[in-house]
């Protein structure tokens, strides 16, 4: 569902950079709407897009490698504001006649660059040196081509910055959308307000109200089902459409055994103030059980799961009646992630949420968080009225307390693991650290140690305690919480948690870690 409600849109073409989805970030945050697209997008597909301008991605490629990634040079008669970063800057010069000079070396870190035009795209800089940018870049501008002028020098780039500005073409070299240009989203700006003449209008107000009107015009007097898990995504997915087609949406939420404490009765109190909000909960946790008694094999656990959610899910949603649609909390780094230049990465673990439901039962998608970042998903989550408790919520795996606890999984030790996991939540928000942290969680292992409880000897249990910082959960770190907050849970558990002698803290980061020990 492309809101083509958005008048002033920016496209960005990806060829391939490490730091595309920045360069989307910086221009959200400036309040432009934009959308990455591969470089190879046509340029039919470009015009119906109708952007004010065009940002051409950085890239890992040499313009001079055979296959190097080459955009349709028709955008150039667009007459379209051009921003070329990095890549997208030596692909501007080839094409345009210029010369770009190979370079065996890449200059890599800090430079700081020498402005000599400080109009347009340095508007409001001052001329001169100063100002500190991120360069990564292998090949250079040896010769600009024609009509285009120097904007600003470095000392290892003499050409840092350069425009045609006559035609609003505009080349940098460094990377603006990276924390480490600190005046790179200044920059951007310019490239945004004073060349292609946007307005800051993008909000996740305007954003509710149009795609309100936009999923009712779609969907007409069809029917739509939704499956809630609780987390951010689908539960703002299921307030949205409510609020668009009232009770022509049902949700489904299916409990698998495998949640936290307490979690599916919370999630069906929060809906169930959501006035007229036609919510069914499917207990299957013996289901479920059943299908992974004496599954030990992580990735036989996973296909598990995501087989049987859509057996159960489907059931249930052919009691309710035919639906034309479903309805799924899908965010833009899961799209861009399927459509980039780069390509799917490596399945490392199998992720599936509802995938596969919508072939089986014939259903057409409704993605209305399609186009959004997950801060953006909390701002329309609060512009909804969900409270900030769920909106703050940590992610949490489709699969559950089963990829937590290690080996075999029975109800005895998923108590175990949830009276842990609970201690462990509690006592994070209680350092204030809960949102601060990406996750916090505990995991059973399939160990036993020994130990001394009073005179007794015990032989009992393990919990690992994980608490990660992450920006996307692509890479993460372990959290160096204080060691008194490790210190009140790791006492608690093994007073409080009836099976456990033991809690180690998980000192790994991701990679060569994951988040999941499953
Ligand atoms: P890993 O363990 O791969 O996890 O470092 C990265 C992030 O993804 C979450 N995760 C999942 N989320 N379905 C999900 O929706 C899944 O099957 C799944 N497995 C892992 C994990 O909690 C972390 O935030």
């Amino acid at each position: 569902m492309t809101p083509h409600l958005y008048t002033q849109k920016i496209l960005i073409l990806d060829f391939g950079s490490q730091y595309t989805q920045l360069i989307a970030r910086r221009v959200r945050e400036a309040k432009v709407y934009c959308e990455i697209h591969p470089f190879n997008m046509s340029l039919d597909a470009i015009e119906a897009f109708s952007p004010r301008g065009i940002v051409l991605s950085g890239g890992p490629a040499s313009i001079y490698d055979e296959g190097a990634p080459l955009a349709d040079r028709r955008i150039l008669e667009l007459n379209l504001p051009i921003l070329g970063i990095c890549y997208g800057m030596q692909y501007l010069t080839q094409v345009l006649g210029g010369d770009v000079g190979k370079s065996g070396d890449r200059e890599y870190g800090n430079a700081t660059l020498t402005i000599e035009d400080d109009r347009d795209l340095f508007y409001g800089f001052g001329k001169g040196e100063g100002r500190t940018v991120w360069m990564s870049h292998g090949d250079h501008i040896d010769r600009m081509p024609a009509g285009f002028v120097a904007l600003a020098g470095s000392k290892n780039s003499p050409v840092a910055a350069m425009a045609d500005a006559a035609r609003r073409l505009f080349g940098v070299q460094f990377h603006p959308e990276v924390a480490h240009t600190p005046d790179g989203s200044r920059m951007l700006r310019n490239f945004l307000f004073r060349i292609c003449g946007c307005e800051p209008s993008w909000n996740m107000a305007s954003f509710v109200q149009e795609t309100v009107s936009a999923l009712r015009e779609k969907i007409g007097d069809g029917r739509v089902i939704c499956g809630l898990s609780g987390g951010v995504d689908s539960s703002v997915t299921a307030v949205l459409l409510h609020r668009a087609i009232g009770d022509q949406l049902a949700c489904i939420l299916v409990d698998n055994g495998l949640l936290r404490k307490g979690e599916a009765r919370e999630v069906m109190e929060l809906f169930q103030q959501h006035d007229g909000m036609d919510l069914h909960l499917v207990d299957a946790s013996d289901h479920f059980l059943g299908h992974l008694r004496g599954v030990v094999d992580p990735e036989e656990k996973r296909k598990i799961i995501g087989r049987e959610f859509i057996t159960v899910f489907e059931e249930k949603a052919r009691e309710l009646g035919k639906a034309r649609y479903l309805a799924q909390g899908t965010l833009y780094p899961d799209v861009i992630e399927s459509v980039s230049f780069k390509g799917p990465s490596a399945t490392i673990k199998s992720h599936h949420n509802v995938g596969g439901l919508p072939d089986v039962m014939d259903l057409d998608l409704i993605e209305p968080l399609r186009e959004l970042f997950k801060d953006e998903v909390r701002q329309v989550g609060a512009e909804l009225g969900l409270p900030r408790e769920l909106i703050m919520r940590q992610p949490f795996p489709g699969p559950g307390l089963a990829v937590r606890i290690l080996g075999e999984i029975d109800r005895e030790r998923l108590e175990i693991l949830r009276a842990a996991d609970a201690v462990v939540i509690e006592e994070i928000r209680m350092a204030g650290l809960y949102e601060k942290v990406w996750q916090s969680f505990a995991v059973l292992l399939p160990i036993r140690t020994v130990g001394v409880m009073g005179d007794e000897r015990t032989y009992e249990n393990v919990i690992a305690i994980r608490v990660v910082d992450s920006l996307d959960a692509m890479t993460a770190d372990w959290s160096k919480i204080p060691y008194e907050v490790l210190g009140r849970i790791s006492n608690r558990i093994i007073n409080s948690v009836k099976g456990v002698n033991r809690v180690v803290y998980d000192i790994s980061s991701k990679p060569p870690s994951t988040i999941e020990w499953e």
